[in-house]
């Protein structure tokens, strides 16, 4: 029911920010799709990154989730825009649920949240030969 919910996550529900997508085919365009496996929903979060700062100019999201998978996603893209690659991918979901007085059943919402980031991130990364292979090449060595 919603008194489930803490008046911010009404308010990020009610007017979500950053909603909308941004072609996955751009280099510049980082793709995190995830799913919460406690619920079967589905978050999608995009970032738009800067080439030569690494900092993210731009983000939007699609959330098929609760409304507060809404709200940690709304929130997070408002946390992320600015920031570094390195910074947003160390966000945990625990500050989102504090920040939007999740309650404890509405963990997994805010982890789709940073799933989603992270995942972003990763895709970015991936795409621009920027995954640190430095590790791996010592393996092989
Ligand atoms: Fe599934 Fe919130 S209940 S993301």
């Amino acid at each position: 029911g919603s008194r489930l919910y803490h008046p911010k996550v009404i308010e990020h529900y009610t007017n979500p920010r950053n909603v909308g997508s941004m072609d996955k085919k751009l280099t510049s365009v980082g793709t995190g799709l995830v799913g919460a496996p406690a619920c079967g929903d589905v978050m999608k979060l995009q970032i738009k990154v800067n080439d030569k700062t690494g900092i993210i100019e731009d983000v939007k999201f699609k959330t098929f989730g609760c409304g507060s998978a809404i709200a940690s996603s709304s929130y997070m893209t408002e946390l992320v825009h600015g920031m570094s690659l390195e910074d947003a991918y160390k966000i945990k979901n625990t500050e989102i649920a504090k920040e939007l007085s999740l309650p404890p059943v509405k963990l997994h919402c805010s982890m789709l949240a940073e799933d989603a980031i992270k995942a972003a991130i990763d895709d970015y990364k991936a795409k621009n030969h920027k995954i640190d292979t430095t590790f791996l090449l010592k393996q092989i060595k």
